[in-house]
């Protein structure tokens, strides 16, 4: 799969979220969109109504971050809603095998989240049942936050316990993600690219993208 890029509308105009993904539609993979609910994260953005109105109308796949509490109860949903890939945080999850596995019944990839303090290792038998791992670079809740270095040895272990499912399950980093930090996370292993600030704090959210996948590309190259 290479290189992917999948910027955050958390940094958007909230009144323009149709325009905002318009504007990476040509250069982007996915959308990513961050659910907050104030309960396992303190801050709240929006949910499967919002979610659903944007799968109509965006040309591209929705990747869907839950940050919520009882993912085991509201994940599937966002799944049947037409999201092309959904992660949870397994902090959160109670039954992270079946979590995932009712992603997948449902038609989604199945994305697993890991806070930046939780360990990967842990977790390591249960990367067969989903489709990403996602790293958080920050403190997950809020965007513009500064990328968090301790998490690069952890985006190289997880690469390593990956190396047997090569290009099936992709890892994914969120978090302060720039041209100032996407290169260090291209060369620890990481393939998917989360990016709010550093797209839509750009006059030009479509060549952004395009910039940061160049830098990631020649990173992973290397
Ligand atoms: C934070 C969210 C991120 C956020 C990233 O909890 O999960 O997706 O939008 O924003 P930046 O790229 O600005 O750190
Ligand atoms: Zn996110």
């Amino acid at each position: 799969m290479g290189v992917q890029i999948s910027p955050s509308i958390l940094a958007a105009d909230f009144a323009d979220l149709a325009g905002a993904v318009e504007r990476i539609a040509d250069t982007a993979d996915w959308v990513h969109v961050d659910v907050m609910d104030n309960h396992f994260v303190p801050n709240l953005t929006l949910g499967l109504p919002v979610v659903a109105r944007l799968v109509e109308v965006s040309r591209l796949p929705l990747d869907v971050h839950l940050m919520i509490e009882d993912p085991d109860r509201w994940a599937p949903g966002y799944a049947e809603a037409g999201a092309r890939n959904v992660t949870f945080h397994v902090e959160a999850a109670r039954a992270p095998v079946r979590c995932a596995r009712d992603l997948r019944a449902a038609g989604a990839r199945a994305g697993m989240a890991l806070r930046p303090g939780t360990p990967v290792e842990p977790y390591s038998d249960l990367l067969p049942e989903v489709d990403m791992l996602l790293l958080m670079t920050v403190e997950p809740g809020f965007g513009g936050q500064e990328f968090l270095e301790l998490v690069l040895p952890k985006i190289r272990r997880a690469r390593e316990l990956l190396r047997a499912r090569e290009g099936e399950v992709w890892l994914q980093v969120d978090g302060g993600v720039s041209g100032e930090t996407i290169e260090r996370c291209a060369e620890a292993g990481a393939d998917v690219f989360v990016a709010g600030s550093a797209v839509y704090g750009a006059e030009d959210p479509g060549a952004a993208v395009r910039a940061l996948r160049e830098q990631a590309e020649r990173a992973a190259s290397r």
